[in-house]
């Protein structure tokens, strides 16, 4: 189904819609450029001093298992690559951007709570399924799936607050996946509108097929298949053990295709979510970014 174009319109109409901030699109720049090197790089987040405070303490966190600690953001850059920098840089922006407290009616901290855990939980499930998919990830890249994955919800919560909380509502009375109560009260869901977010702040291909089909991961594109079932299949641990809230009162449908292809049975759920819970408590990151 394509987006009402109403919704659109509303939304290219927003005045204040979050862009990213300037320091991503110059990090992406530099990223594109095969002529950059570490230095310029940690240059373009030197020259924004509380940003660089903050990707310190997150590549510092537990999160990241730093075995010495890491100093300045040319070590960070020596240590984890160009790439992951840039991952912890963005997901600290988006966080600065929307990480504040939301209205009543919907819990933005256990928002995040949820789709941190998401992010843990693809960690997880890709330790746990390695030998069934064919890609490779770095941590950073899981983060940030799980992270993003339901950032439409937060645009739907700021520019269509009462529609939302409508939906909300109705999803938990009715006992109907919110992405569908949204439909009916929207006329778009979460996932088409994090996706449209997702294109217009250039987030990766990957990054926006996860977002777009994380309910619905038949439809994903073949060669982002792997990423997408991780984090359809975190999301649905997650939503399914009540870590953190995303809103939705009922667990998201079962695939049991994607099950079957990441080699997982439902008897593995509760020694998965130990873990998802034990990385979660151990992760100072979820306190960094509450901060
Ligand atoms: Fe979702
Ligand atoms: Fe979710």
């Amino acid at each position: 189904m394509a987006i009402n174009d109403d919704i659109i319109r509303k939304l290219e109409g927003i005045r204040n819609l979050p862009t990213l901030p300037a320091i991503i699109q110059k990090l992406r720049n530099c990223l594109l450029n095969p002529n950059s090197d570490a230095g310029q790089v940690a240059k373009i987040i030197e020259d924004d001093p509380a940003m660089m405070l903050k990707i310190l303490k997150v590549v510092n966190s537990a999160f990241f298992g730093s075995s010495e600690p890491i100093t300045s953001i040319r070590h960070a850059v020596a240590r984890m690559g160009f790439t992951s920098v840039s991952n912890v840089a963005l997901s600290t922006s988006v966080f600065a951007a929307y990480g504040r407290k939301g209205e009543a009616g919907f819990n933005r901290e256990e928002f995040w709570r949820h789709s941190i855990s998401t992010g843990i939980a693809a960690e997880v499930l890709y330790d746990r399924c390695r030998q069934n998919i064919k890609s490779r990830y770095n941590k950073d890249v899981l983060h940030l799936s799980g992270l993003l994955h339901d950032i439409g919800k937060i645009i739907f919560e700021q520019y269509f607050h009462e529609q939302f909380l409508n939906a909300v509502k109705d999803c938990k009375e009715r006992n109907i996946p919110l992405f569908l109560m949204e439909i009916e009260h929207i006329s778009a869901d979460h996932a088409q509108i994090g996706a449209w977010l997702g294109k217009k702040w250039g987030l990766s291909t990957e990054l926006q097929e996860v977002i777009r089909w994380h309910h619905e991961p038949d439809n994903a594109n073949a060669k982002y298949i792997d990423l997408v079932m991780l984090c359809h299949t975190a999301n649905y641990i997650c939503n399914l053990e009540k870590i953190g809230d995303s809103g939705d009162s009922t667990a998201p449908a079962f695939f049991h295709s994607v099950w079957k292809r990441l080699g997982l049975e439902i008897k593995d759920v509760p020694t998965i979510t130990e873990q998802i819970r034990e990385e979660s408590q151990k992760s100072e990151l979820l306190l960094a970014l509450f901060e």
